[in-house]
């Protein structure tokens, strides 16, 4: 973004300067974003598709050009983000979540263990549905009345995008259901793939036409189901495998396996390698086999699920934050290629820590191409690892390298191996810099681990006065799971920071009260209809809820789900403000307050107490409450007698694990605590119940049998 007369917005793509771009790329992105707004949500397009898609596609060859501006909340970036990708939002009514993986054999035997000890139950008594994991995109399939009514993509698992229309189009999904027991409410999820048969032939098609080649058959589904001409879809083979389901009105079946049988009733496809399994033994050998098949296989897989086959013990687990209990995604090993190091560049992150990124010759891994890669810390590049062993043969990483990198998954790619019979004579060691690259040039020190050892981590010890670090913080100020501010992106906010309007998260709230100065909507791209929108969005935001807010503050290990763990411990801002400070003074009480909340242990307090030691963090947190209000966290629904109470369980409960009870407690609207203080309100203790029950004795605390306790919430 610049001032209107600065930018030329004509200037043809192969002859803008680097910083010509920087700016177009932010220009656009705005104008982007309102041009989505106006067309989802106020359903009033202020351009034609043809125009918007030359706007999109001149951002997309602005980046092609510059892929070091590329940032996560691009707009290229959006999932599926095809030229016309323009559809209306759907709020899913139960949301999308997505699994946890698992990786190594340890890691199946730690799940199985897990669900085991939870449910109290010895090996080989649980059954397991185990189903190839399909690369498509997960789709939700809303019927009322057994009619399709709407077709949404995943989105962000809360919210996803109508592609009913395109949907239709697909022979493997019902138009109606068939046969018996269909609930009035029904949602059918499972993944909309395409086969590499048909991913080949489509390329060929667009090669001949000049258009976009996909890179895998994953985007090309994307790709053909978000087409505003649902022809189109029609003209592209898509399959669609059912496995899953969101709300339902009455559930037909209560196992796994059941559910799946019941959907080729109703007439879907579902995946013939389904198998139920009894043990790890027969989840592994299935992995082995659907693995070996993999290449084979018409479609894309990359890895198998395993799920608790019995319904009513998938809900006894639930979920922890937003992966189930009850199943995983066993991936397969990662993919790999071989390509030269470029480059090695030094990224600081909103805590200061450095993080060496590879700058790589792009690469194909998997069909996705690899340009960058994580080198974790100095120690990584000169072969050791964290513990001091050697790694990679001890090979260190030199800049010219032939490198091996593998990429599993979502997970950054990384460097396993260094060919070291191509080095190059003039590959380049790298030297870690001494100080940070910001312009304070500040010292850079290792930072301890909690034995008081040298850690591997680099980091600037510029704390808030670092450039880097503001600005890191302040993305995570306004990211969706923090303040969520509309039409105040990443790129945005790198400009008002570049340009001194916004250097801490209280200035966004007084953008509004300075814009006679800053005037805003003289910005190219901006318009006055864009800052009015934006100040709407900064107003709406001015109540936050106490999860978000603490989340927002960008504390080291506070994220998501501690701060809710800390908003509902504390409930208001002003307990959990004033708990903070006197961590900060060293009050043991007040410590051993926080400690005894369930998730919060020391390394988390640790880091309160750092953060709210630094008077600087004091008054970017006391400028902040004064522009904003912050909402009491959620008052427990429940109306059951432990609403409200912390309740500490102790010794070996007999019908239940400590963990199910946890989940029980917090089900009913208590708050599950690790240790006893005088705030506990019941102590339910167990055969072998010590020094916990003789805290309870001391405070007088009430002491529950586990009987009692299930009479009390009445189970
Ligand atoms: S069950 C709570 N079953 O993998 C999530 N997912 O991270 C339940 N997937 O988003 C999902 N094959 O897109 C399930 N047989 C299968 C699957 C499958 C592919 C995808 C799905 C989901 C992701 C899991």
């Amino acid at each position: 973004m610049a001032a209107k007369s600065k930018v030329k917005s004509s200037i043809d793509v192969a002859e803008l300067t680097k910083a010509q771009a920087k700016v177009e790329l932010m220009r656009l992105a705005l104008e982007l974003e309102g041009h989505d707004k106006r067309y989802y949500q106020d359903d009033a397009p202020s351009i034609t598709d043809a125009e918007y898609d030359a706007l999109r596609q001149r951002f997309n060859a602005i980046e092609k050009r510059f892929p070091e501006f590329v940032s996560s909340d691009s707009p290229s970036q959006k999932v599926g983000a095809a030229p016309s990708g323009r559809f209306r939002k759907v709020r899913h009514a139960v949301p999308m979540l997505s699994l946890d993986n698992a990786f190594a054999e340890q890691d199946v035997l730690d799940f199985v263990g897990r669900i085991e000890r939870f449910l109290k139950l010895s090996d080989g008594k649980i059954a397991f549905s185990a189903e190839p994991k399909i690369d498509g995109l997960s789709m939700s399939l809303r019927y009322e009345g057994g009619e399709l009514v709407t077709a949404a993509t995943r989105g962000d698992g809360a919210e996803g995008e109508d592609v009913t229309a395109n949907i239709r189009t697909l022979e493997d999904v019902p138009k109606k259901l068939k046969g018996r027991n269909v609930p009035g409410i029904c949602e059918v999820r499972g993944e909309v793939y395409m086969t590499k048969k048909a991913f080949l032939a489509l390329n060929e098609r667009q090669r001949a036409t000049g258009d976009t080649i996909f890179a895998n058959p994953r985007n090309s589904a994307a790709g053909s189901l978000r087409q505003k001409d649902p022809s189109i879809t029609a003209s592209r083979p898509l399959g669609f495998f059912a496995y899953a389901w969101g709300e339902m009105s009455d559930m037909p079946e209560d196992t796994q396996s059941h559910m799946i049988a019941w959907f080729e009733h109703c007439g879907f496809k579902t995946n013939p390698m389904t198998r139920i399994c009894h043990s790890v033994e027969q989840l592994l050998a299935f992995h082995r086999k659907i693995e070996e098949q993999r290449a084979r296989l018409d479609y894309d897989i990359d890895g198998v699920v395993y799920k608790v086959d019995r319904i009513d013990w998938q809900e006894r687990l639930g979920f922890v934050s937003r992966t189930p209990r009850w199943g995983i995604a066993h991936k397969f090993p990662a993919e790999r290629a071989m390509t030269v190091l470029r480059d090695i560049e030094i990224q600081v992150g909103r805590t200061g820590s450095f993080t060496p990124v590879g700058k790589l010759e792009p690469v194909g891994v998997g069909g996705v191409i690899v340009q960058n890669v994580t080198l974790h810390n100095e120690d990584y590049i000169r072969g050791i690892g964290n513990k001091g062993e050697e790694l990679r043969g001890g090979r260190d990483i030199r800049i010219g390298d032939t490198v091996v990198i593998q990429r599993a998954g979502d997970v950054i790619p990384q460097v396993v191996d260094v060919l070291i019979d191509k080095r190059p004579k003039d590959a380049k060691e790298f030297h870690f810099p001494k100080k940070c690259p910001c312009p304070l040039h500040t010292d850079v020190v290792r930072e301890e681990t909690a034995t008081g050892e040298e850690g591997s981590r680099a980091r600037c010890t510029g704390e808030f006065a670092c450039p880097f670090q503001k600005i890191e913080h302040l993305k995570l100020f306004v990211s969706r799971r923090a303040f969520d501010i509309d039409g105040l992106g990443e790129k945005q906010l790198q400009y008002f920071f570049d340009e001194e309007w916004v250097r801490e998260p209280a200035d966004i709230f007084t953008l509004q009260k300075r814009n006679n100065k800053l005037k805003l909507e003289e910005i190219e791209g901006y318009g006055e209809t864009s800052v009015r929108n934006l100040f709407a969005a900064i107003e709406e935001r001015r109540k936050i809820p106490l999860e978000r807010f603490i989340y927002a503050l960008g504390m080291r290990h506070v994220g998501e789900t501690t701060a809710q763990a800390l908003a509902r411990g504390y409930g208001s801002w002003d307990a959990f403000h004033e708990a903070c400070l006197k961590v900060a003074k060293g009050d043991e009480e007040a410590s051993a307050e926080m400690d005894a909340l369930d998730q919060i242990g020391d390394t988390v307090i640790q880091s309160i107490k750092a953060y709210f030691g630094e008077s600087h963090n004091r008054g970017i947190v006391e400028r902040l409450k004064k522009e904003i209000e912050v909402l009491d966290a959620e008052k427990p629904k429940s109306n059951s007698a432990v609403a409200g109470k912390t309740i500490v369980f102790t010794g070996s409960l007999e019908k239940m694990t400590r963990d199910e009870a946890k989940a029980m407690a917090e089900r009913l609207g208590a708050k599950a605590a690790g240790s006893v203080s005088k705030k506990t309100d019941y102590v339910v203790a167990g055969p072998g119940a010590g020094s916990k029950l003789a805290e309870a004795r001391k405070h007088g605390v009430t002491v529950l049998t586990e009987d009692e306790w299930l009479k009390l919430v009445g189970e």
